[in-house]
């Protein structure tokens, strides 16, 4: 495909995002420290902002050629998991002043890194936008390091990627050799990287409580990311009318939240594994003990609430392989009144060759 066919769609979407950006008066999109951390897109512009990132890694790809993905080289995706998880492990951004500047060895001192080790993780950063270097062997703030120091919901995100995905993955080639097409979720990556002998939740809640609050936090931030408009639409909830939802593996409660605002005469029972749910429980707004309680249940075990309106799956079976999957299922039919609608709301894998590569990849 010619550079510049895709080039012009690209022009196409770009025009169409600035003009959204100006007619609603939006903050421009920028690396600079004051930046936006985010811009939410609706409507035609969600549509276009996607074939926007869609194209330019399209394009990207093109323009590196077939070898630029196998020659060796430390730039691109494994520079930017190493780099990013050592800003986040030695918590470089929380010693860089949030209005100013400092100078390289003073950061690095304050982190305990070398100087040497600092530079090269800095400056790699940096080119990611995080961080940012105003004069020589001086660091200061971007818009992303910025919401690393201050964004409780970010430093979660952050911190999870580093233990639960990027540490993991240099273990998937181990994992894969030692269980072929295996369907245990203790024989995983994951587990090999943790010496786990658990599923990973349990093992979080049972060994590290600290960590399973953060794993907790980052899925806060993924719902936090998600419009409260979004959660409303994904189902006609209003159709539950006084009825009551159990939201099983409910986590903090953050799929029901904007239900509960939003739908006053219905009820909510929000079940997780015990830690979890005693978070939720400490964490919920007052204007919502009426309505949301937490309850400490395992799906692996009978659901103990019977004869409810409907059973809520958020972001639950894509952590399963397909026989756990029905195992939870198994264990909601006796408790399942006639007419009770149970809820799966998951990403889906799209069919092979029927979407863009960038999306697809989102699923897989
Ligand atoms: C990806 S999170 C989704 C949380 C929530 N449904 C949401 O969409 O925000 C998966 C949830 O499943 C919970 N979980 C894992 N194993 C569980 C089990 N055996 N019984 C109940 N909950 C479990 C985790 O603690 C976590 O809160």
């Amino acid at each position: 495909m010619a550079f510049k066919s895709i080039a012009k769609s690209i022009l196409h979407d770009a025009e169409l995002l600035d003009e959204y950006i100006r007619a609603n008066n939006l903050p421009q999109p920028s690396f600079d420290v004051d930046g936006p951390p985010r811009t939410v897109y609706t409507g035609e512009t969600a549509t276009a902002h996607a074939s926007l990132l869609a194209n330019t890694h399209r394009l990207h790809l093109l323009a590196e050629g077939p070898a630029g993905r196998w020659l060796p080289s430390l730039a691109g995706a494994t520079g930017d998991a190493v780099t990013t998880a050592a800003v986040q492990h030695f918590k470089i951004a929380d010693h860089v002043p949030l209005d100013s500047q400092a100078s390289f060895e003073d950061v690095a001192e304050k982190c305990g890194l070398a100087l040497r080790d600092f530079k090269i993780i800095v400056r790699y950063a940096m080119t990611n936008f995080i961080f940012c270097e105003p004069q020589p062997g001086f660091i200061a703030h971007t818009a992303a390091s910025k919401l690393l120091a201050e964004n409780r919901l970010i430093r979660a995100s952050a911190a999870m990627r580093t233990d639960d995905i990027f540490l993991p993955g240099f273990k998937e080639i181990e994992a894969l050799e030692k269980f072929p097409g295996s369907q245990e979720p203790t024989e995983s990556a994951w587990g090999l990287a943790h010496n786990a002998s658990l599923p990973m939740f349990e093992e979080l809640e049972a060994r590290h409580p600290e960590r399973a609050k953060t794993f907790a936090s980052a899925i806060e931030a993924i719902s936090a990311a998600i419009a409260d408009t979004a959660q409303l639409g994904v189902y006609d909830w209003a159709s539950l009318g006084s009825g009551t939802l159990v939201d099983v593996g409910g986590g903090k409660g953050y799929a029901c939240r904007p239900l509960a605002k939003h739908f006053p005469e219905l009820s909510f029972i929000v079940q997780d594994l015990e830690g979890t749910a005693a978070t939720g429980r400490e964490q919920l707004p007052p204007d919502l003990h009426d309505r949301v309680t937490f309850m400490t249940h395992d799906f692996f075990t009978p659901q103990p609430v019977k004869g409810a309106d409907a059973y809520y799956f958020r972001a639950i079976f894509h952590n399963w392989p397909d026989k756990y999957c029905v195992r939870i299922l198994q264990n909601l039919i006796p408790s399942l009144k006639k007419g009770a609608r149970v809820l799966i709301h998951d990403p889906h894998t799209p069919d092979p060759l029927t979407s863009h590569p960038w999306a697809e990849r989102q699923t897989r």
